[in-house]
């Protein structure tokens, strides 16, 4: 009987200790005032690497969100007049028509950045390089706009505007995006079913039939790496990575694009040579340039799909596109 209480004292007081620390978790702020923003991920998707230095918060998001779609965040130089979000367009999945501008799609879990990987780290690193070199953005027009310096003060604690803290905020902002609801979802949420000929589509997709898989995986639809796919030589842009690096081993390396959303686009690959998803498939399927630095897994003999197998391809990156996503007011202009 005594045991019995004890028993039921610890688990009250467990209880409570549990309840408390969950309170806590919510009532207490990362850092400075700031409230944890929460990003909830379906089941299927891996973890990505948090940040510690700067974790995501309501206020932070919010600061990113401003600067992504403000044009004070341009000094002079090419970029006069421009904010990010006049080239990466929200009901575009982020990209732009007409231009090869990469996707901001689920970059949470990105570690290369831009075509040939010019940046590689965190997101953190990535928009330090937009804010300082891209942008060379000017912080005294931040400064003296009465909006801002409370926006930093609540994001970040204190009014000062620095470079530093700007990329930040973007980086926050940036995490956010995430593309996680298209018909493709829906459907591994058993949400719907897709049609036969996506389901075709699928099928070629994920098999050795089309071979997309290995560069395109699920759930990201990128492997995170760097190929060189047998895309006729047009410039010596067109050598790629090895521009880069210098090692004949990048010759013709680019970063493997998300297909997220990418029947939002108009323009593929790095230098936007082809106008149609049947333009990139025609490729895959029998314009591979073969040579010794083409990446070993197209390596192979021509696809030799059909017209109603590339129909079906198609129909199945179509699914890829999220109307949630594209819509989600919380990503479009404040
Ligand atoms: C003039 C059009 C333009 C503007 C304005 C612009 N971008 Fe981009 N962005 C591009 C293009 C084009 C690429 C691909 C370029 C490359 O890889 O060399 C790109 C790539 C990126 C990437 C890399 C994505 C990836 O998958 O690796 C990030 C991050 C990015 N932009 C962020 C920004 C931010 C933040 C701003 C505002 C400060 C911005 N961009 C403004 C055109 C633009
Ligand atoms: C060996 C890895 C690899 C395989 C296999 C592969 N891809 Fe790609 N894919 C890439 C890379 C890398 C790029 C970017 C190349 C560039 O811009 O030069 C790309 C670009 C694309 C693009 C253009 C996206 C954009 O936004 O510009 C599409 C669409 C695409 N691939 C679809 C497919 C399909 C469909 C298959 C299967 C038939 C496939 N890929 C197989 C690596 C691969």
């Amino acid at each position: 009987m005594r045991l019995k209480s004890r028993y039921i004292v610890t688990g009250l007081l467990l209880l409570t200790l549990w309840a408390f620390s969950c309170r806590r978790d919510k009532k207490d702020p990362p850092v400075n005032g700031t409230s944890a923003y929460i990003q909830a991920l379906p089941a299927y998707f891996p973890p990505y690497e948090r940040s510690t230095v700067n974790p995501l918060t309501n206020e932070g998001v919010a600061l990113g969100r401003m600067l992504y779609y403000d044009t004070l965040l341009s000094s002079g130089g090419p970029m006069a007049g421009r904010s990010c979000s006049s080239c990466h367009l929200q009901e575009k999945g982020f990209a732009m028509p007409g231009m090869a501008v990469l996707p901001h799609i689920n970059l949470a879990w990105n570690r290369h950045f831009l075509w040939k990987g010019d940046v590689e780290g965190t997101m953190e690193d990535i928009l330090r390089f937009e804010v300082d070199e891209f942008f060379a953005s000017d912080m005294e027009r931040l400064k003296s706009n009465p909006q801002y310096p409370a926006l930093y003060k609540s994001a970040f604690g204190s009014g000062d505007i620095t470079r530093e803290k700007t990329a930040f905020a973007l980086a926050q902002f940036m995490r956010t995006l995430v593309s996680v609801d298209s018909r493709y979802d829906k459907y591994l949420k058993n949400e719907i079913v897709l049609t036969d000929k996506e389901m075709r589509g699928y099928g070629i997709f994920f098999s050795e039939k089309g071979d997309c898989y290995h560069c395109h995986g699920s759930p990201l639809f990128s492997d995170n790496a760097y190929h060189n796919i047998g895309l006729v030589q047009k410039s010596a842009n067109d050598m790629g990575r090895y521009r880069l690096t210098g090692n004949s081993s990048d010759v013709g390396k680019f970063k493997t694009p998300t297909l997220r959303n990418v029947a939002l686009r108009n323009v593929y690959m790095h230098d936007g040579r082809f106008k149609t998803l049947k333009d990139v498939i025609n490729h895959y399927d029998h314009g591979v340039q073969h040579g010794e630095y083409l990446d070993p897994l197209l390596d192979k003999p021509a696809l030799g799909l059909t017209d109603t197998e590339i129909d079906e391809l198609i129909a199945f990156l179509h699914t890829l596109t999220d109307s949630t996503f594209i819509n989600n007011p919380q990503f479009s202009r404040p």
